[in-house]
This record gives C-alpha cells, structure tokens and sequence, in this order.
C-alpha cells in the first residue's frame, strides 16, 4: 500500500485544473484576451493525471490541445470559465487555478459588427470588473471524497514595479485571495507566456518557507503536483 501510494499519491483523488486564457467578446468577431498558452495547464494535468487523479479541466483558449484521460469543458469568456469551476470544485479534493482570467470584460457586446465611420467619434471601450473566481472558490470550499478539506491553488504572474517586488507583490495577494498555495510566475513579456520552460516559487498560507521549482513546465508541474500531494497526505487541517 506504501509503495502505491508512492507512485500515485493522488489516486481516488478530483482535481479541477483550469487553463488557458479567457477571451471577453466585444462584438461578433472581435474580443480582449491575453497571451497564455494553455502549457502550464496541460502540464500539470498530465502530472495530476499520472499521479492517479480524476482530473476535471475547464480549458479557455489555449494554443495546445487539452491532455488525453481527462474531462474537459470548454469555455470562453470568464463568467463561462466562473460557472464551470464552481460546478467542477463541487466534489473536488483539490482546485488549481492556472487559466490566466481577464479582469475587466467589455460593458456592452456589441450585437453587430462595430463599423469604423468617419461621420462618428472613434469609440471607446468600456470595461467592467469581473468575478475573482479564485476568491469565490476559497469562499464556497467543500471537500472531496477524500476527507480531508479542499486544497485551492492559486497562481500568480507579476512582474513587479516601482511600489514593490515580486514576493512582497505574491504574499499580498496570498493573503488577499485565501487560497492554501500560491505558485508565482515572474513575468516579463518575452518570459513564461508560451515558453516551455518555468521558473515558480510556491507559496504557503501556513507559513512554511517559500519553495522554488524550475525546469520543463512538466518538471514544474511535477514538482506543484508533488507540493499538492503533499499537503494532502501528510499536513493536517
Ligand atoms: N483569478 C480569478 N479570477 C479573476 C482573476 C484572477 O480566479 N477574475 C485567479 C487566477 O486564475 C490566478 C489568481 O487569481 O490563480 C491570481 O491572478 P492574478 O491575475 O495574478 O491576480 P489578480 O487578483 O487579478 O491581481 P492583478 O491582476 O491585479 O495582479
Ligand atoms: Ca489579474
């Protein structure tokens, strides 16, 4: 039993994974999106997916295709990918939010396609908040079959600024949101979106020392999945 549970350390376990990017339409051809790749994702659902678990991927846009052996829903926009998560994280032991969801969407969509004409002012967009589902998901946590409470990951892509850094950015955020760990990217435009390699530092809500993962997006996935494992297994609520 030792042994199995070794080799797949989330065997009888369902993780909802969410990924890619989601695209806010402002009339029928056009939208606002953003430059995930949907690779992280994938990654760590075929980590998830090796280490034993039922996997339930919400997949907005992505450039790759979704693994084989897990299901998927497809969304679009982030209200779909809200509604989606919700219902997968029902029942589920551990929740990842990796998709790369738009903070604002349009304010109005237009029926029609919107025409450039000279006799009008050029438009101007704008935008309204949407659902932090993360926040959401820390508010309405249920736990799995496994017992145990629900483990909700975030993730977080900064590239710091004037006001701060990347960890003091991180830690803010951890705190803010509620989720158990956060696993931060530090982003720069030519870094991390649609590259094949990763650089993260895991972040704890209990405190325990930050954790550094680098290599492949799968060896990092590999490495989140194994962090995953192991608060489940082995640190109590
Ligand atoms: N997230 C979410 N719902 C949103 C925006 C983000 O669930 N409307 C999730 C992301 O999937 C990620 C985490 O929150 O797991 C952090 O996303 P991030 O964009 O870094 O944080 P924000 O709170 O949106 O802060 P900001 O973009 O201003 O840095
Ligand atoms: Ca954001």
């Amino acid at each position: 039993q030792g042994q199995s549970d070794y080799q797949m350390p989330l065997a009888g376990r369902t993780v909802t994974i969410t990924a890619g990017g989601t695209r806010e339409p402002l009339d029928p051809v056009r939208f606002l999106g953003n430059r995930s790749s949907g690779k992280q994702g994938v990654a760590l659902a075929v980590a998830a997916r090796n280490a034993g678990a039922t996997v339930r991927f919400v997949a907005a846009h992505m450039e790759v295709p979704p693994p084989a052996g897990v299901e998927v829903v497809r969304v679009e926009t982030a209200l779909q990918l809200r509604e989606a998560a919700l219902e997968a994280a029902n029942g589920s032991d551990v929740v990842i939010m990796s998709a790369a969801v738009a903070d604002f969407r349009p304010a109005e969509i237009s029926d029609t396609k919107i025409k450039k004409r000279d006799d009008t002012a050029d438009p101007v967009i704008t935008l309204v908040r949407n659902p932090d589902i993360l926040q959401e998901l820390v508010e309405q946590r249920n736990g799995g079959a496994g017992g145990a409470p629900q483990l909700i990951v975030g993730f977080a892509a900064e590239t710091g600024d004037s006001q701060g850094g990347v960890l003091a950015y991180a830690e803010a955020k951890l705190q803010r949101k509620g989720c158990d760990l956060l696993v931060v990217n530090h982003v720069g435009t030519d870094k991390v979106f649609g590259q094949d390699s990763n650089s993260v530092v895991i972040l704890s809500r209990s405190g325990a020392e930050p954790q550094e993962a680098s290599g492949t997006k799968t060896e990092v996935s590999d490495a989140i999945i194994s962090r995953i494992s192991f608060e489940l297994n082995h640190v109590s609520p």
